[in-house]
């Protein structure tokens, strides 16, 4: 078992959640509606029909939620903001009480302790700006990306120091708009092409204007997911497929952003959408890098229109009830690879596993499973940072049970139960754990 002593004494300990996945709250304090509540609205898009209309009601429990992160001794909690809750419809003039919910939040993680780290898109784009045409695949979406992030940092930025432009770029352009498995459920390659480039530009242009309306010494970063891409036979057609699938899951948003070009795959497959200047524009210094991570990846070079096939972990291989593969060793070496390739110092900020463990009949939530999960992964962090990897925090995915997009409530996440019924709070064996790391008295 790793301990506290393995680690600095500044070490980050904390979790995250985003917006759409816990909030609930859909109608109140003026929200508009964002391309999620579309999609889950949409029979046979999500899982049993759910929809994150209550999720974990967050929008009324967050001082709860907040009391439990103190507990846990967190030091930072990265939560995203609901686009649609501030400007309804993604541009014009900013909804107050949405932008008062985000202030009341603030001042409580302030006031317990907790530094608040603010993702300004975890995915939930105002319905409104998808149905105008103004989503992701339109290049006019740029400045008004911009524009949300600027209503953000004149009315937090006086608080909340630290901020991240884009959770998982990767991953969302690609199953909303490649694969069409999330909102808004485009399957097209080339929507997915239009859809990463315009988000690194997004990208660029929001970490220029929070620069200029942030007060100095704000860190900014952005949070890719990055998985190594891994042959799922020993072939040369997979190990090609494997190299188009690091260069579209991690390359594609990530150089551009953290080395301001694209790779020569990525590059070849956007021809003309780069114009002149576009890496200039994508590119600024950032701060600190958010690092999300599952598993590592399996191509097969069984074509589709990407050039690759995601394929099951080998046989035998541990896996997780999402079907994800335990692989300390992977998130071992992604770490130190991301630590040489973008120089920038690490912030874990999302890792953890699904299970369906439920209290017992004294309401004990023993996931034993994550325990041991969280231990071997954060162990192959030891094992990056004796390396030389800069990683210098780990916040946990999830603080919450929470709405796992197109899966619903099945998968639990969270060092947290969350009874969707009642919307009771347990905090499971995994939240000691991660408390007694964080140096709170290991009975929270
Ligand atoms: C990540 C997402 C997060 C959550 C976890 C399980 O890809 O950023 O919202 O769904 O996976």
């Amino acid at each position: 078992m790793v301990s506290r002593s393995d680690f600095p004494e500044d070490f980050v300990w904390g979790a995250s959640t985003a917006s759409y996945q816990i909030e609930g709250g859909y109608q109140e304090g003026g929200r508009g509606l964002s391309i999620w509540d579309a999609f889950s609205a949409e029979p046979g898009r999500v899982k049993n029909g759910d929809t994150g209309n209550v999720a974990c009601d967050h929008y009324h429990r967050y001082a709860e939620d907040v009391a439990l992160m103190k507990a846990a001794n967190f030091r930072a909690y990265r939560f995203s903001v609901s686009w649609s809750r501030v400007l309804a419809e993604g541009r014009g003039t900013p909804n107050e009480a949405g932008l008062d919910f985000y202030d009341r939040l603030t001042d409580e993680l302030l006031k317990n302790g907790v530094e608040p780290w603010l993702c300004l898109y975890h995915w939930d784009l105002p319905l409104a700006l998808h149905k105008a045409g103004l989503g992701w695949t339109n290049r006019e979406i740029v400045p008004l990306f911009a524009d949300y992030a600027g209503v953000l940092a004149k009315r937090l930025g006086d608080r909340i120091r630290t901020w991240a432009t884009f959770n998982e770029p990767n991953m969302f352009t690609m199953l909303g708009y490649g694969a069409g498995v999330h909102a808004p459920g485009i399957r097209d390659r080339e929507a997915w092409l239009d859809a990463v480039h315009h988000v690194n530009l997004s990208h660029g242009a929001a970490i220029r204007r929070l620069r200029a309306d942030l007060p100095s010494g704000a860190k900014l970063g952005t949070v890719p997911n990055l998985q190594p891409a891994l042959p799922a036979t020993d072939t040369d057609e997979d190990r090609e497929a494997a190299r188009k699938m690091d260069a579209a899951m991690n390359r594609a948003t990530a150089d551009p952003v953290l080395l301001g070009k694209y790779d020569p795959i990525t590059r070849d497959w956007m021809g003309a959408r780069i114009r002149p200047s576009d890496e200039e524009a994508i590119y600024a210094p950032l701060d600190w890098l958010g690092l999300n991570h599952y598993s590592p990846t399996y191509a097969s070079a069984r074509a589709n229109a990407f050039g690759f096939r995601n394929m099951d972990p080998p046989e035998g291989a541990e896996k997780t009830l999402m079907g994800w593969h335990v692989a300390p060793s992977a998130f071992r070496d992604i770490l130190i690879e991301t630590s040489q390739r973008y120089r920038l110092p690490i912030y874990v900020t999302e890792n953890g596993m699904a299970d369906s463990v439920e209290p017992d009949a004294k309401g004990v939530v023993n996931d034993a499973g994550r325990v041991s999960y969280l231990d071997r992964y954060l162990g192959a962090v030891v094992e990056a940072r004796a390396a030389g990897a800069d990683v210098r925090g780990y916040l946990v995915w999830s603080m919450l049970d929470n709405f796992e997009w197109a899966m619903g409530y099945g998968p639990r996440f969270g060092i947290v139960h969350v009874d969707y019924a009642t919307l009771k709070r347990t905090p499971k064996a995994s939240y000691r754990y991660l408390a007694g790391l964080a140096g709170a008295p290991v009975s929270a």
